[in-house]
């Protein structure tokens, strides 16, 4: 059975990475990688082939940048000639990106089964770009895997068919748990000088944070508070660094001495600063997640999160992007109340080997 695994833009690349090599593994199953270049600088895209051993991409489909419907169409052109070509059995999308939606689309078109990873999700906000790709790709798959409750919830009140959904916890946690020792050795912390639990890390790339000037500068002039009492280490994603400069606040940012703006890091150099950090800032779904079972707290400037029982049963607490309320939590961790958490059912390492198994027996 041959299965086209979909991969386009940073958050794929350590989901798909333990369903390509339990699948590598398993007899009558021939994956086959393709990467449609949504995300495609070295630092978002190759780094992680590196550090998650993934094998190159059979296809790159080299999409690149471009606005969503120019970038979703791209994708659909080329993604159909793949499958022309190489006529496959099925087809494997993961999360929520423009790819994920893109490809599958095309296949529904073309009557090939779609295989829909971390389905069921839903923020219940339509403004942003993947809740529009989760109801899209959840819509027409055939095969539904889910991390959590609330995605078995979401699916059955939109009428999916119980016999096509599954929970089987959550492939980024296989990713984590996988590659733990290997991110141990990161020389991160000494190359940046700072001392475990000694500093807050932060993400942010949303569009609705970083896309508007005001709210932009608002966080900025949180993290202008925050930095007074602890260290700040922002990898920055090459949007939002595109829009400091856009929305005149490098000044802001040059005038903190103890925030540091950083590249995007690879897998295992980013894995080594969360695990070390006393506390994540962020707007990224797959952070509230591995936050939570790693047990660290995770202020989350969002207002709504499709990830609940990070909320739930986790560590996490979303904040907006309102300064007093980000300030009151950041507090909180410091003086040593910050929220405890446990880890959510099935979160194990193992989510890959039911995904593959359930796909043996129902499309074998
Ligand atoms: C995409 C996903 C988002 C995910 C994020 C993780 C969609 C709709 N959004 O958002 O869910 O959380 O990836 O990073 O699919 N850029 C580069 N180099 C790159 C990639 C992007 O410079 O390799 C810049 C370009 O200016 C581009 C912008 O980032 O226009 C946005 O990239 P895009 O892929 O459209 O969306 P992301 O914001 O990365």
């Amino acid at each position: 059975m041959k299965i086209i695994n979909v991969v386009g833009a940073r958050p794929n690349f350590m989901k798909i990475a333990p369903i390509q090599r339990v699948m590598d593994a398993t007899e009558g199953i021939e994956p086959f990688l393709v990467h449609t270049g949504q995300h495609y600088d070295e630092r978002m895209s190759k780094f992680f082939f590196d550090d998650l051993q993934l094998p190159q991409p059979d296809v790159y489909l080299n999409i690149g940048s471009a606005s969503h419907a120019v970038q979703t169409a791209k994708i659909m052109i080329e993604f159909e000639q793949v499958l022309l070509k190489e006529k496959p059995d099925a087809v494997l999308v993961v999360g929520d990106v423009n790819s994920t939606a893109a490809c599958s689309i095309v296949a529904s078109k073309m009557g090939i089964k779609i295989i829909h990873v971390e389905a069921g999700l839903r923020s219940n906000d339509r403004r942003m770009p993947e809740e529009i790709n989760r109801i899209l790709t959840d819509s027409i798959s055939d095969l539904l895997f889910i991390t959590e409750q609330s995605g078995l919830d979401n699916l059955k009140r939109e009428g999916i068919p119980d016999e096509k959904v599954h929970l089987v916890g959550n492939v980024m946690i296989d990713s984590l748990i996988f590659f733990k020792e290997k991110a141990a050795q990161s020389t991160m912390l000494d190359d940046l000088g700072l001392e475990k639990q000694s500093y807050a890390l932060i993400t942010l790339h949303r569009p609705s944070n970083v896309d508007d000037p005001d709210v932009f500068r608002r966080l900025i002039s949180t993290f202008q508070k925050i930095e007074k009492e602890l260290k700040l280490i922002f990898p920055i994603h090459p949007r939002s660094r595109k829009r400091i400069s856009e929305f005149g606040l490098d000044e802001m940012i040059a005038s903190m001495p103890n925030l540091k703006l950083l590249d995007p890091l690879g897998y295992l150099d980013f894995m080594n600063l969360m695990h070390n950090a006393r506390v994540l800032l962020t707007d990224s779904g797959g952070i509230q997640e591995e936050t939570t079972y790693l047990g660290i707290p995770c202020i989350t400037m969002r207002e709504n999160t499709e990830r609940p029982v990070t909320m739930e049963v986790g560590t996490n607490v979303l904040v907006g992007s309102d300064t007093d309320m980000i300030y009151e939590e950041f507090k909180k961790v410091i003086n040593g109340r910050a929220k405890k958490g446990s880890i959510p059912p099935m979160w194990d390492g193992h989510a890959a080997e039911r995904i593959v198994d359930i796909i043996k027996k129902e499309l074998m």
